[in-house]
Protein backbone atom coordinates (compact mmCIF):
# COMPACT_ATOMS: atom_id res chain seq x y z
CA UNK A 1 0.00 0.00 0.00
CA UNK A 2 1.05 3.79 -1.09
CA UNK A 3 1.27 6.37 2.00
CA UNK A 4 1.45 9.84 1.00
CA UNK A 5 1.66 12.68 3.27
CA UNK A 6 1.42 15.85 1.47
CA UNK A 7 2.93 19.46 2.30
CA UNK A 8 4.15 18.80 6.03
CA UNK A 9 7.57 20.26 7.12
CA UNK A 10 9.96 17.49 7.42
CA UNK A 11 11.69 17.36 10.61
CA UNK A 12 14.72 14.96 9.97
CA UNK A 13 16.91 15.06 13.17
CA UNK A 14 19.49 12.09 11.30
CA UNK A 15 20.64 14.82 8.91
CA UNK A 16 19.14 18.01 11.19
CA UNK A 17 17.07 19.94 8.06
CA UNK A 18 14.28 21.29 7.89
CA UNK A 19 12.25 21.22 4.53
CA UNK A 20 8.68 21.52 3.32
CA UNK A 21 8.55 18.20 1.85
CA UNK A 22 5.89 15.51 0.85
CA UNK A 23 6.62 11.65 1.96
CA UNK A 24 5.87 8.77 0.05
CA UNK A 25 5.54 5.41 2.42
CA UNK A 26 5.60 2.01 0.92
CA UNK A 27 5.86 -1.61 2.32
CA UNK A 28 6.78 0.07 5.89
CA UNK A 29 9.53 2.25 4.57
CA UNK A 30 10.23 5.85 3.52
CA UNK A 31 10.23 5.40 -0.11
CA UNK A 32 10.43 9.15 -1.12
CA UNK A 33 11.20 12.70 0.37
CA UNK A 34 10.50 15.36 -1.85
CA UNK A 35 8.06 18.28 -2.81
CA UNK A 36 5.72 18.01 -4.79
CA UNK A 37 5.33 14.13 -5.75
CA UNK A 38 2.52 13.03 -8.14
CA UNK A 39 2.07 9.84 -7.25
CA UNK A 40 -1.44 7.94 -6.96
CA UNK A 41 -1.42 6.96 -3.51
CA UNK A 42 -3.97 4.59 -1.76
CA UNK A 43 -3.68 7.11 1.79
CA UNK A 44 -3.11 10.88 1.16
CA UNK A 45 -2.41 12.64 4.50
CA UNK A 46 -2.71 16.44 4.74
CA UNK A 47 0.08 17.81 6.65
CA UNK A 48 -0.01 21.28 5.35
CA UNK A 49 0.64 23.78 8.35
CA UNK A 50 2.27 20.48 10.41
CA UNK A 51 5.39 18.82 11.27
CA UNK A 52 6.16 15.30 9.89
CA UNK A 53 8.86 13.98 12.38
CA UNK A 54 10.44 10.67 13.22
CA UNK A 55 7.52 8.73 15.76
CA UNK A 56 7.64 9.95 19.55
CA UNK A 57 9.85 7.18 21.48
CA UNK A 58 9.15 6.71 25.20
CA UNK A 59 11.76 5.75 26.73
CA UNK A 60 9.87 5.59 30.41
CA UNK A 61 6.26 4.26 30.35
CA UNK A 62 4.03 1.49 33.09
CA UNK A 63 2.20 -0.61 31.40
CA UNK A 64 0.83 -2.91 34.43
CA UNK A 65 0.06 -5.38 33.13
CA UNK A 66 0.54 -8.83 33.50
CA UNK A 67 -1.30 -8.00 37.32
CA UNK A 68 -2.99 -4.76 37.37
CA UNK A 69 -4.81 -4.39 34.45
CA UNK A 70 -7.58 -2.58 35.78
CA UNK A 71 -5.13 0.28 35.67
CA UNK A 72 -3.72 -0.71 32.10
CA UNK A 73 -2.56 -3.07 29.76
CA UNK A 74 -0.73 -3.28 26.89
CA UNK A 75 -3.66 -2.68 24.75
CA UNK A 76 -4.81 0.44 26.59
CA UNK A 77 -1.50 1.81 27.14
CA UNK A 78 -0.56 1.35 23.34
CA UNK A 79 -3.58 3.07 22.19
CA UNK A 80 -2.59 5.99 24.80
CA UNK A 81 0.74 5.74 23.00
CA UNK A 82 -0.43 6.25 19.39
CA UNK A 83 -2.60 8.85 20.09
CA UNK A 84 0.38 10.75 21.62
CA UNK A 85 2.41 10.62 18.76
CA UNK A 86 4.45 7.38 20.51
CA UNK A 87 5.52 4.75 17.78
CA UNK A 88 8.00 2.93 20.25
CA UNK A 89 7.82 2.67 23.92
CA UNK A 90 9.66 0.75 27.16
CA UNK A 91 7.56 -0.87 29.62
CA UNK A 92 9.32 -0.60 32.91
CA UNK A 93 9.43 -3.95 34.78
CA UNK A 94 7.38 -3.10 38.24
CA UNK A 95 4.57 -5.47 37.48
CA UNK A 96 2.94 -7.97 39.27
CA UNK A 97 4.77 -10.49 38.75
CA UNK A 98 8.34 -8.53 38.24
CA UNK A 99 9.97 -8.41 35.25
CA UNK A 100 12.86 -10.23 36.54
CA UNK A 101 12.91 -13.69 34.10
CA UNK A 102 12.35 -14.11 29.81
CA UNK A 103 9.14 -15.51 30.47
CA UNK A 104 7.29 -12.09 31.63
CA UNK A 105 9.21 -10.37 29.06
CA UNK A 106 8.07 -12.94 26.37
CA UNK A 107 4.46 -12.40 27.74
CA UNK A 108 4.61 -8.72 27.06
CA UNK A 109 6.45 -8.35 23.61
CA UNK A 110 4.00 -11.34 22.51
CA UNK A 111 1.03 -9.64 23.43
CA UNK A 112 2.31 -6.45 22.00
CA UNK A 113 2.89 -7.96 18.69
CA UNK A 114 -0.48 -9.29 18.68
CA UNK A 115 -2.10 -6.11 19.04
CA UNK A 116 0.07 -4.57 16.58
CA UNK A 117 -0.25 -0.92 17.31
CA UNK A 118 2.98 0.37 18.29
CA UNK A 119 6.64 -1.08 19.20
CA UNK A 120 6.77 -1.85 22.77
CA UNK A 121 10.20 -3.09 24.67
CA UNK A 122 10.31 -4.05 27.88
CA UNK A 123 12.45 -3.64 30.69
CA UNK A 124 14.00 -6.49 32.78
CA UNK A 125 14.48 -5.57 36.62
CA UNK A 126 17.93 -5.81 38.27
CA UNK A 127 16.82 -7.79 41.40
CA UNK A 128 14.58 -10.45 41.36
CA UNK A 129 10.63 -9.20 42.10
CA UNK A 130 12.47 -5.62 42.66
CA UNK A 131 13.63 -7.35 46.39
CA UNK A 132 16.93 -5.55 46.19
CA UNK A 133 18.21 -9.14 47.79
CA UNK A 134 19.85 -10.75 44.82
CA UNK A 135 19.86 -10.25 40.70
CA UNK A 136 17.23 -11.16 37.90
CA UNK A 137 18.16 -13.63 35.42
CA UNK A 138 19.71 -11.10 33.15
CA UNK A 139 21.06 -13.02 30.93
CA UNK A 140 17.74 -15.03 30.01
CA UNK A 141 16.23 -12.20 29.78
CA UNK A 142 19.10 -10.21 27.24
CA UNK A 143 18.09 -13.72 25.25
CA UNK A 144 14.42 -12.54 25.31
CA UNK A 145 14.95 -8.53 23.91
CA UNK A 146 15.18 -6.49 26.97
CA UNK A 147 16.45 -3.20 26.19
CA UNK A 148 17.83 -2.29 29.12
CA UNK A 149 17.86 -3.11 33.06
CA UNK A 150 15.75 -0.94 35.57
CA UNK A 151 14.64 -1.23 38.81
CA UNK A 152 11.86 1.80 38.33
CA UNK A 153 9.83 2.17 41.51
CA UNK A 154 12.83 2.35 43.42
CA UNK A 155 16.56 1.90 43.29
CA UNK A 156 18.89 -1.21 44.49
CA UNK A 157 19.72 0.41 47.94
CA UNK A 158 22.86 -2.17 48.18
CA UNK A 159 25.83 -0.62 46.23
CA UNK A 160 27.44 -3.84 45.89
CA UNK A 161 24.59 -5.96 43.75
CA UNK A 162 23.93 -2.34 41.89
CA UNK A 163 27.52 -2.57 40.72
CA UNK A 164 27.27 -6.49 39.70
CA UNK A 165 24.15 -5.71 37.68
CA UNK A 166 26.19 -2.76 35.78
CA UNK A 167 28.67 -5.18 34.93
CA UNK A 168 26.15 -7.29 33.64
CA UNK A 169 24.89 -4.76 31.53
CA UNK A 170 28.09 -4.46 30.37
CA UNK A 171 28.26 -7.62 29.70
CA UNK A 172 25.64 -7.55 27.90
CA UNK A 173 25.49 -4.19 26.57
CA UNK A 174 22.71 -2.62 27.52
CA UNK A 175 21.99 0.63 29.20
CA UNK A 176 20.83 0.60 32.82
CA UNK A 177 17.56 3.01 33.75
CA UNK A 178 18.25 4.42 37.15
CA UNK A 179 15.37 5.63 39.17
CA UNK A 180 17.41 7.52 41.88
CA UNK A 181 15.93 7.72 45.18
CA UNK A 182 17.68 6.96 48.67
CA UNK A 183 14.55 5.38 50.22
CA UNK A 184 15.75 6.30 53.70
CA UNK A 185 16.38 9.87 53.30
CA UNK A 186 13.07 9.20 51.82
CA UNK A 187 11.51 8.49 55.53
CA UNK A 188 7.99 8.91 54.40
CA UNK A 189 8.00 11.70 52.48
CA UNK A 190 5.12 12.23 49.74
CA UNK A 191 5.75 16.04 48.23
CA UNK A 192 8.96 18.34 47.90
CA UNK A 193 10.49 19.25 51.29
CA UNK A 194 9.81 23.21 51.04
CA UNK A 195 7.20 25.29 52.63
CA UNK A 196 4.11 23.71 50.53
CA UNK A 197 4.54 20.66 52.14
CA UNK A 198 4.20 22.24 55.37
CA UNK A 199 1.31 24.30 54.32
CA UNK A 200 -0.16 21.00 52.83
CA UNK A 201 0.37 18.89 56.24
CA UNK A 202 2.12 16.32 54.53
CA UNK A 203 6.01 15.06 55.14
CA UNK A 204 8.73 16.15 52.69
CA UNK A 205 11.21 14.74 50.16
CA UNK A 206 14.46 15.89 49.67
CA UNK A 207 16.43 16.81 46.84
CA UNK A 208 19.09 15.09 48.41
CA UNK A 209 16.95 11.60 48.10
CA UNK A 210 17.58 12.21 44.23
CA UNK A 211 20.75 13.69 44.26
CA UNK A 212 22.75 10.83 46.31
CA UNK A 213 21.74 8.33 44.19
CA UNK A 214 22.48 9.89 40.95
CA UNK A 215 25.85 9.97 42.35
CA UNK A 216 26.35 7.33 43.60
CA UNK A 217 25.42 5.21 40.05
CA UNK A 218 27.58 8.04 37.95
CA UNK A 219 30.52 6.83 40.12
CA UNK A 220 29.71 3.20 39.92
CA UNK A 221 28.97 3.99 35.96
CA UNK A 222 32.70 5.29 35.70
CA UNK A 223 33.74 2.25 37.71
CA UNK A 224 32.09 -0.66 35.44
CA UNK A 225 31.92 1.48 32.13
CA UNK A 226 28.22 0.75 32.24
CA UNK A 227 26.16 2.84 29.91
CA UNK A 228 24.14 5.31 32.80
CA UNK A 229 20.62 6.56 31.78
CA UNK A 230 19.14 8.67 35.02
CA UNK A 231 15.42 8.45 34.78
CA UNK A 232 12.73 11.15 35.61
CA UNK A 233 15.51 14.00 36.47
CA UNK A 234 13.66 16.52 39.12
CA UNK A 235 16.53 18.56 40.84
CA UNK A 236 19.20 21.23 40.10
CA UNK A 237 21.39 18.74 41.81
CA UNK A 238 20.97 16.42 38.91
CA UNK A 239 21.41 18.61 36.27
CA UNK A 240 24.49 20.20 37.44
CA UNK A 241 26.22 17.00 38.71
CA UNK A 242 25.17 15.35 34.74
CA UNK A 243 26.89 18.54 33.38
CA UNK A 244 30.14 17.75 35.39
CA UNK A 245 29.63 14.04 34.32
CA UNK A 246 29.58 14.52 30.56
CA UNK A 247 32.30 17.25 30.97
CA UNK A 248 34.37 14.77 32.35
CA UNK A 249 33.40 11.73 29.10
CA UNK A 250 31.20 10.10 31.39
CA UNK A 251 28.82 7.56 29.26
CA UNK A 252 25.64 8.95 30.96
CA UNK A 253 22.54 10.40 29.43
CA UNK A 254 19.11 11.39 31.11
CA UNK A 255 15.26 12.37 31.41
CA UNK A 256 13.39 14.80 32.63
CA UNK A 257 9.17 14.58 32.41
CA UNK A 258 7.00 17.04 30.90
CA UNK A 259 5.60 17.58 34.82
CA UNK A 260 8.67 18.37 36.22
CA UNK A 261 9.57 21.06 33.83
CA UNK A 262 6.00 22.60 34.03
CA UNK A 263 5.02 22.54 37.65
CA UNK A 264 5.98 23.20 41.06
CA UNK A 265 5.07 22.20 44.76
CA UNK A 266 3.42 25.73 44.89
CA UNK A 267 0.94 23.80 41.87
CA UNK A 268 -0.58 22.26 44.89
CA UNK A 269 -3.10 24.37 45.86
CA UNK A 270 -5.66 21.06 47.82
CA UNK A 271 -5.01 17.63 48.73
CA UNK A 272 -5.31 16.44 45.21
CA UNK A 273 -3.20 13.24 44.51
CA UNK A 274 -2.93 14.24 40.72
CA UNK A 275 -0.49 15.75 41.67
CA UNK A 276 1.38 13.41 43.49
CA UNK A 277 4.31 11.53 42.06
CA UNK A 278 7.66 10.69 42.60
CA UNK A 279 10.04 12.38 42.34
CA UNK A 280 7.94 14.88 43.09
CA UNK A 281 7.20 18.16 42.02
CA UNK A 282 10.02 20.79 42.98
CA UNK A 283 10.61 24.47 43.43
CA UNK A 284 11.08 26.75 40.51
CA UNK A 285 14.76 27.12 41.09
CA UNK A 286 14.69 23.19 39.99
CA UNK A 287 12.32 23.86 37.39
CA UNK A 288 14.18 26.62 35.68
CA UNK A 289 17.44 23.83 35.74
CA UNK A 290 15.75 21.40 34.07
CA UNK A 291 14.81 24.07 31.05
CA UNK A 292 18.51 24.99 31.23
CA UNK A 293 19.36 21.93 31.32
CA UNK A 294 17.02 20.85 28.03
CA UNK A 295 18.09 23.90 26.18
CA UNK A 296 21.83 23.11 26.83
CA UNK A 297 21.61 19.15 25.94
CA UNK A 298 22.64 18.69 28.86
CA UNK A 299 19.36 16.44 29.44
CA UNK A 300 18.89 14.13 26.37
CA UNK A 301 15.47 12.91 26.31
CA UNK A 302 12.10 13.72 27.10
CA UNK A 303 9.93 10.62 28.73
CA UNK A 304 6.50 10.88 30.35
CA UNK A 305 6.76 8.14 33.23
CA UNK A 306 3.12 7.34 32.15
CA UNK A 307 2.09 6.29 35.66
CA UNK A 308 -1.70 4.90 35.38
CA UNK A 309 -3.49 4.81 38.65
CA UNK A 310 -7.19 4.10 39.46
CA UNK A 311 -9.94 7.41 40.23
CA UNK A 312 -10.41 5.49 43.39
CA UNK A 313 -6.34 4.96 44.84
CA UNK A 314 -6.20 8.33 43.52
CA UNK A 315 -9.60 9.85 45.47
CA UNK A 316 -7.80 8.75 48.86
CA UNK A 317 -5.59 11.79 49.59
CA UNK A 318 -1.83 12.92 48.91
CA UNK A 319 -0.61 11.00 52.34
CA UNK A 320 -2.20 7.60 51.07
CA UNK A 321 -2.58 7.72 47.59
CA UNK A 322 -0.08 6.14 45.07
CA UNK A 323 2.83 7.88 43.29
CA UNK A 324 2.20 8.89 39.51
CA UNK A 325 0.59 10.38 36.67
CA UNK A 326 -0.35 9.32 33.19
CA UNK A 327 1.24 11.29 30.80
CA UNK A 328 1.33 9.45 26.95
CA UNK A 329 -1.25 11.77 25.62
CA UNK A 330 -0.18 15.22 26.87
CA UNK A 331 3.37 14.94 26.60
CA UNK A 332 4.11 16.06 23.31
CA UNK A 333 1.62 19.89 23.88
CA UNK A 334 3.19 20.23 26.97
CA UNK A 335 6.90 19.97 25.42
CA UNK A 336 5.27 22.10 22.27
CA UNK A 337 3.72 24.53 24.92
CA UNK A 338 6.43 24.84 27.87
CA UNK A 339 9.49 24.45 25.92
CA UNK A 340 9.09 25.08 22.47
CA UNK A 341 7.04 27.76 22.36
CA UNK A 342 8.82 29.45 25.12
CA UNK A 343 12.53 29.52 23.16
CA UNK A 344 13.94 27.37 25.11
CA UNK A 345 13.98 23.86 22.19
CA UNK A 346 13.65 24.10 18.72
CA UNK A 347 11.54 21.68 16.63
CA UNK A 348 14.88 20.24 15.70
CA UNK A 349 15.64 19.53 19.60
CA UNK A 350 11.87 18.55 20.09
CA UNK A 351 12.65 15.62 17.63
CA UNK A 352 15.63 14.89 19.15
CA UNK A 353 14.90 14.51 22.19
CA UNK A 354 11.57 12.39 21.86
CA UNK A 355 12.85 10.75 19.39
CA UNK A 356 16.65 10.36 17.99
CA UNK A 357 17.81 10.48 21.16
CA UNK A 358 16.51 7.70 22.68
CA UNK A 359 16.76 5.39 19.50
CA UNK A 360 20.44 6.16 19.86
CA UNK A 361 20.52 5.16 23.64
CA UNK A 362 18.06 2.00 23.05
CA UNK A 363 20.51 1.04 19.97
CA UNK A 364 17.42 1.01 17.58
CA UNK A 365 17.97 2.30 13.68
CA UNK A 366 14.92 4.74 14.08
CA UNK A 367 14.12 7.89 15.36
CA UNK A 368 14.80 9.83 11.55
CA UNK A 369 12.81 10.40 8.56
CA UNK A 370 14.88 9.07 5.76
CA UNK A 371 14.61 7.79 2.46
CA UNK A 372 14.59 3.80 2.95
CA UNK A 373 14.29 3.68 6.75
CA UNK A 374 11.58 2.21 8.78
CA UNK A 375 8.23 4.11 8.21
CA UNK A 376 7.87 5.12 12.17
CA UNK A 377 6.10 9.05 12.09
CA UNK A 378 4.34 11.48 13.60
CA UNK A 379 2.07 14.56 11.49
CA UNK A 380 2.31 17.58 14.49
CA UNK A 381 0.18 19.89 14.45
CA UNK A 382 2.72 22.77 16.51
CA UNK A 383 -0.03 25.19 16.19
CA UNK A 384 -3.59 24.25 17.10
CA UNK A 385 -5.27 24.80 20.48
CA UNK A 386 -6.97 22.82 22.84
CA UNK A 387 -7.71 21.98 26.48
CA UNK A 388 -6.82 18.82 28.28
CA UNK A 389 -9.70 16.49 29.33
CA UNK A 390 -8.88 13.52 30.96
CA UNK A 391 -12.34 11.83 29.59
CA UNK A 392 -10.54 11.71 25.98
CA UNK A 393 -7.83 9.58 26.94
CA UNK A 394 -7.35 6.37 25.43
CA UNK A 395 -5.53 5.25 29.09
CA UNK A 396 -7.38 3.72 31.78
CA UNK A 397 -5.84 6.53 33.92
CA UNK A 398 -7.27 9.47 33.84
CA UNK A 399 -4.89 10.45 37.38
CA UNK A 400 -3.38 13.99 35.61
CA UNK A 401 -3.42 17.55 37.20
CA UNK A 402 -3.31 18.81 33.41
CA UNK A 403 -6.92 18.63 33.01
CA UNK A 404 -8.51 21.75 32.42
CA UNK A 405 -4.68 23.42 31.11
CA UNK A 406 -4.94 24.78 27.55
CA UNK A 407 -2.12 23.62 25.43
CA UNK A 408 -0.58 23.85 22.11
CA UNK A 409 0.26 21.05 20.18
CA UNK A 410 -1.77 18.31 18.40
CA UNK A 411 -1.05 14.98 16.91
CA UNK A 412 -2.88 14.50 13.82
CA UNK A 413 -1.62 11.24 12.42
CA UNK A 414 0.64 8.39 13.33
CA UNK A 415 2.32 5.90 11.54
CA UNK A 416 4.01 2.95 12.33
CA UNK A 417 5.37 0.48 10.08
CA UNK A 418 4.28 2.27 7.54
CA UNK A 419 0.64 1.64 9.03
CA UNK A 420 -1.79 4.52 9.84
CA UNK A 421 -1.87 3.60 13.63
CA UNK A 422 -3.84 6.96 14.89
CA UNK A 423 -5.59 9.62 12.91
CA UNK A 424 -7.48 12.67 14.51
O1 LIG B 1 5.42 8.33 40.20
C1 LIG B 1 5.85 7.22 40.01
N1 LIG B 1 5.05 6.20 39.66
N2 LIG B 1 7.14 7.02 40.18
C2 LIG B 1 7.68 5.80 40.16
O2 LIG B 1 8.85 5.69 40.33
C3 LIG B 1 6.83 4.61 39.96
C4 LIG B 1 5.59 4.95 39.24
C5 LIG B 1 4.56 3.89 39.33
O3 LIG B 1 4.89 2.72 39.06
O4 LIG B 1 3.41 4.18 39.62
ZN1 LIG C 1 10.86 5.95 38.67
ZN1 LIG D 1 8.54 5.12 36.41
Amino acid sequence: MLLLIKNGMVVNPGDKTQTESDVLVENGKVKQIAPGLSVKAERVIDAAGCCVMPGFIDMHVHLRDPGQEHKETVETGLRAAVHGGFTTIVAMPNTKPVVDNPDVVRYVHNKAQDIGLAHVLQAGSMTMGERGEELSDIEGMVEAGIPGLSEDGKSVMNARLCREAMALAVKYDIPIFAHCEDINLVNGGVVNEDGNAKRLGQKGISNSVEDVIAARDMILARETGAALHLCHCSTKGSVQMLKFAKQTGLRVTAEACPHHFTLTSSDIREDDANYKMNPPLRTQEDVDALREGLREDIIDVIATDHAPHTAIEKGEGIRRAPFGITGLETAASLVMTELVDQGYLTMMQMAEKMSYNPAKILGLDRGTVEEGKTADLVVFDPQQEYVVNPAEFYSKGKNTPFAGRKVKGVVIATIVDGRVVYEK
